[in-house]
C-alpha cells in the first residue's frame, strides 16, 4: 500500500481548502471558509450551485479532479458515502488526491467509514471522518460542533483550517468509524425525539390542544432531559439501572396510555407501542422495578 506522505506547503502560501458537495451544508461550510479568508476552491455534481460563492471569492472548478488539484485538504459534504465514492472513488479524482487528505463531513456508517480509510490507505490518501451535529445556520459560529476521527497527526495538521468552520472540533480517536458511531447514536436520538415530538402535536390536537398551547410545557419536558442524562450515563455504565421514583412498571402504565388515546383518535401509535413492548419485555424478564435505562441493556441483548 502506498504511505499517505503530504503534499509541503510553504510557510507563506494562504491557506486553501477544496469543498465538494454544495447542498445547504457544502455551501455553508464553503461560505465559513471564505469568511476565514481562506482561498476556497469549490464544485459540484451539478454546475451552477457554486454561483453564490464565485459571487464572494471562491474559486469555481470545472471538474471534482480540478477541484481537488487546487488545495491540501479537500472536505467532501455530500448526501452519503455513496455519493462520495461516485466522486473520490473516480480514477481522475483519486489520482489527483495522492498526497492529500480529505476530511469528509458527509454523514454515513461507521463501516463506510473503515472501508474509505483502507480505500485510501491503497491510494496514499489521506482521510480523517467527521460528522457535523449542528444545523447549516451554526456553521462558522461558535455554535457549530464537528466531530472527527482517524489518524491524529492528520487532524493537528490540518486542524487550522477546520477551526476556520467556527465552533467546536472534537477528535474522537484513531479509529475511523468513531465519528459516525457518535453520529448515528445522536442521529437516533435526535430522530426519535423528533418522532415523539410530532406524534404528540398530532395527538394534542386530536385533543383540541394547539401546539401554541403545549409549547410552554413541552420545552418544560425538553429542559428535564439534560439531568436525565446525566444520571442516565451513570447508571447505563454502571449498570445499576435503579427505578428509584420512577420503575418500569410505572413507566409502562404511561406509555400505554398514550397508545390507548392515540389509536382512539385514529393516529398510529407504533412507535409508542414499540416503546412499550420493549418495557414490557424487561419488566417479564424481572426488571419492573428497574429504571428506563435497563432498557438499552434489554434492547441490546441477542
Ligand atoms: N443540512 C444540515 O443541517 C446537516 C446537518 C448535519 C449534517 N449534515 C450532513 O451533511 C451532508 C450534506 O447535507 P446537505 O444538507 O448539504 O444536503 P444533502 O441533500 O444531504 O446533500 C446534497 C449534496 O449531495 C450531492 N450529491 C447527492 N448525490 C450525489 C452523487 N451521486 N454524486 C455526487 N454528489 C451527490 C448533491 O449534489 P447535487 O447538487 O448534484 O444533487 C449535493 O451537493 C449530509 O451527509 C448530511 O447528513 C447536514
Amino acid at each position: 500500500m502506498p504511505a499517505h506522505t503530504e503534499q509541503p506547503i510553504t510557510a507563506t502560501a494562504a491557506p486553501t481548502v477544496t469543498v465538494l458537495g454544495l447542498g445547504p451544508m457544502g455551501r455553508a461550510l464553503a461560505g465559513a471558509f471564505l469568511d476565514a479568508g481562506l482561498r476556497t476552491t469549490v464544485w459540484n455534481r451539478t454546475p451552477g450551485r457554486d454561483a453564490e460563492l464565485v459571487a464572494r471569492g471562491a474559486i469555481g472548478a470545472g471538474s471534482a479532479e480540478e477541484a481537488v488539484a487546487a488545495s491540501a485538504l479537500t472536505v467532501v459534504c455530500v448526501v452519503n458515502y455513496d455519493a462520495s465514492d461516485a466522486v473520490l472513488r473516480s480514477p481522475a479524482v483519486t489520482d489527483a488526491l495522492k498526497g492529500r487528505t480529505v476530511v469528509s463531513l458527509t454523514a454515513d456508517t461507521p463501516d463506510r467509514a473503515r472501508d474509505t480509510a483502507v480505500w485510501a490507505a491503497g491510494h496514499g490518501v489521506g482521510y480523517l471522518d467527521g460528522a457535523i451535529m449542528t444545523p447549516t445556520t451554526t456553521i462558522g459560529t461558535p455554535d457549530a460542533v464537528f466531530i472527527h476521527s482517524g489518524p491524529e497527526d492528520l487532524y493537528l495538521t490540518h486542524r487550522p483550517v477546520l477551526d476556520a468552520l467556527g465552533g467546536t472540533h472534537t477528535h474522537l480517536g484513531e479509529d475511523i468509524g468513531r465519528a459516525a458511531a457518535y453520529d448515528i447514536a445522536l442521529l437516533d436520538l435526535f430522530w426519535t425525539t423528533i418522532a415523539g415530538y410530532t406524534h404528540a402535536l398530532a395527538l394534542a390536537r386530536a385533543e383540541g390542544v394547539t401546539a401554541r398551547e403545549l409549547t410552554p410545557f413541552a420545552q418544560g419536558i425538553a429542559a428535564i432531559l439534560p439531568p436525565l442524562f446525566e444520571a442516565g450515563a451513570e447508571e447505563t455504565d454502571s449498570g445499576r439501572h435503579s427505578g428509584e421514583g420512577n420503575p418500569l412498571t410505572s413507566a409502562v402504565s404511561s406509555m400505554a396510555h398514550v397508545v390507548h388515546v392515540s389509536e382512539s383518535h385514529g393516529i398510529d401509535a407504533s412507535v409508542m407501542r414499540s416503546a412499550e413492548g420493549v418495557a414490557r419485555r424487561a419488566i417479564g424478564l424481572g426488571h419492573g422495578t428497574d429504571g428506563f435505562t435497563r432498557l438499552a441493556e434489554v434492547l441490546g441483548r441477542r
